[in-house]
């Protein structure tokens, strides 16, 4: 994917956890980035396009060895340089500077910066000198290399900015790229605009023609195969390839009747007669209510319903000759969420089914063109393929789907209530100008049935939850206040139009302690 005709920021990964985040932010002011491995790097010839560098964190340590670096002489390109954490170490060690393991004096989590000195790179950064930055190191750069002034510093670690002007050389302890550095992303426009002077350019349809192209060059004349959900994702993935490929990619939308009312026929429709995907509709919602019958367990419901899905399409997929790759809608923060800070694994709270991440056995090459964006970029990306509104929008929805939302027992019958208690919510959001202001919102039915009274009748039915919360990723969430005319209303709207539900109540938790889904 690398583009020698753009200007552009090189980013070069030493492994951190965040470094695709620069590469984030760098976009989001209008930029274009690379992130380059060191090898990838070293196989440049031409540097006149590169604007900048930008050297990652990583779990390296210069004070052994070995360590990785890079070559002596990209540093008399003249091509300005910011080091980000390891980056600023290594740009330490390499102009003779040290290093040292600060068993004692490491910093994770928020650090308090002073200012020393004036530089351009940290204009308008500070507010009366000081700022609150993210730290996360264990190595602390003790002696500043000759050429080089300490521009700002932290009670554990004098050299938190270091910069050689006339060389311009950048180094900097803390992270700028997480959002809990108060005003990173003034550094960043810094470095890029008044350091580097790189010039706006990027723009989504150029990364859409970037991701085509790649997707070209990678599948040839192969076959391609995608199981679509209907969610976002899936969708942006198949129309991509579609457009690299044409025919060549087959997709596979599996009706495990678990889903909103209506959606899955409205889905199938757009995606096939709008985007012209060669689609192959598997109605399966028999089997699936089979299956799940007298499960009440959620972890159960879930694993059914995953290993359900992978016999479907490893069966359907068989039938399609001559496949050598599956594509998946795998974004940015599915693959850090799956790692964690020290390369531990999290503990896990529920097992997530993702339609994209199935078939291990099946030995196809991975396409993933999004997994360098983040759910909003999809967003912006499906947005210049032209992704209607619905889907384009639409507030993420679980693999498992309702199963997970009719709590206890599922059947058709309570699938038919819950969809239409849920549309009703739903449509109501939308009219009302809430529905995109709120990351997930959802109705569930509850396993309890309660006395009412309905005219002179008394009834005795299910309670059905609503729930609305706002998020940035989906690992935290808070409730979302809907107004309390909102509230009423909508609780008379679904009792008097749905049978089976005579209560109506509002989750208002959030996560943690509770997390988005029920089950
Ligand atoms: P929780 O309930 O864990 O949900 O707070 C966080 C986000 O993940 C979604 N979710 C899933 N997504 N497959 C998915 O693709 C799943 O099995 C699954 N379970 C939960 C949930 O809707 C929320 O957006």
């Amino acid at each position: 994917m690398n583009d020698i005709n753009k200007e552009k920021i090189i980013i070069i990964d030493f492994g951190s956890q965040v470094t695709k985040l620069i590469a984030r932010r760098v976009r989001e002011i209008g930029v274009f980035s690379e992130v380059l491995t060191l090898n990838q790097l070293k196989k440049i010839r031409s540097f006149k396009k590169i604007k900048g560098l930008i050297l990652s964190g990583g779990p390296a340590t210069v004070t052994k060895k070995l360590f990785p670096k890079i070559p002596m002489q990209i540093f008399s390109k003249n091509i300005p340089i910011l080091g980000i954490c390891y980056g600023l170490q290594l740009i330490a060690k390499s102009f003779g500077g040290k290093v040292k393991s600060g068993n004692k004096k490491r910093e994770f989590g928020r650090a308090i910066l002073k200012k020393n000195k004036n530089s351009l790179l940290t204009k308008n950064f500070f507010k009366k000198n000081k700022t609150k930055v993210w730290m996360s190191h264990q190595d602390i750069v003790y002696k500043i290399p000759k050429g080089f002034n300490k521009i700002a510093s932290t009670k554990d670690s004098a050299l938190t900015i270091i910069e050689n002007k006339k060389k311009k050389l950048f180094g900097i302890q803390f992270h700028p790229e997480v959002t809990h550095t108060d005003n990173g992303e003034v550094l960043i426009k810094n470095f890029i605009f008044s350091i580097c002077k790189a010039k706006k350019m990027w723009k989504m349809n150029y990364e859409k023609g970037r991701i085509i192209k790649a997707i070209k060059e990678k599948v040839k004349k192969e076959k391609v195969i995608c199981a679509l959900s209907g969610g976002v994702d899936s969708s942006v993935v198949a129309i991509l390839i579609h457009k690299a490929i044409k025919n060549n990619l087959k997709c596979i939308m599996v009706d495990t009747g678990l889903l909103r009312k209506n959606e899955f026929r409205y889905t199938y429709k757009i995606l096939k007669s709008k985007y012209k995907l060669n689609i192959k509709l598997i109605k399966a919602s028999d089997l699936y209510f089979k299956k799940l019958k007298n499960i009440y367990d959620p972890e159960k419901k879930r694993k059914i319903i995953g290993n359900l899905f992978i016999k479907i399409f490893e069966k359907e997929a068989k039938k399609i000759k001559n496949v050598k790759f599956l594509a998946q809608g795998t974004l940015y923060p599915d693959i850090i969420e799956s790692r964690s800070a020290t390369g531990s694994k999290t503990s896990k709270i529920k097992s997530h089914h993702n339609v994209g991440g199935l078939p291990k056995n099946m030995r196809l090459n991975l396409i993933e063109p999004l997994k360098e964006l983040f759910k909003d970029e999809v967003r912006k990306l499906g947005k210049s393929l032209g992704l209607v509104d619905p889907i384009l929008n639409k507030h993420p929805f679980p693999g498992p789907g309702l199963a997970i939302r009719i709590l206890g027992k599922v059947s058709p019958k309570k699938v038919k209530i819950l969809q239409e208690a849920d549309n009703i919510f739903i449509n109501e959001l939308i009219k009302k100008n809430l529905y995109k202001k709120i990351w997930q919102a959802y109705a569930a039915l509850l396993p309890i049935k309660t006395v009412g009274v309905m005219g002179d009748s008394r009834t005795y039915e299910f309670t059905c939850l609503l729930r609305a919360v706002t998020s940035k990723d989906g690992m935290t969430a808070d409730y979302f206040n809907l107004p309390k005319d909102f509230l009423d209303e909508i609780s008379n709207k679904i009792i008097n139009s749905v049978r089976g539900i005579n209560r109506v109540v509002y989750d208002i938790t959030s996560k943690p302690p509770s997390t988005i889904e029920l089950e």
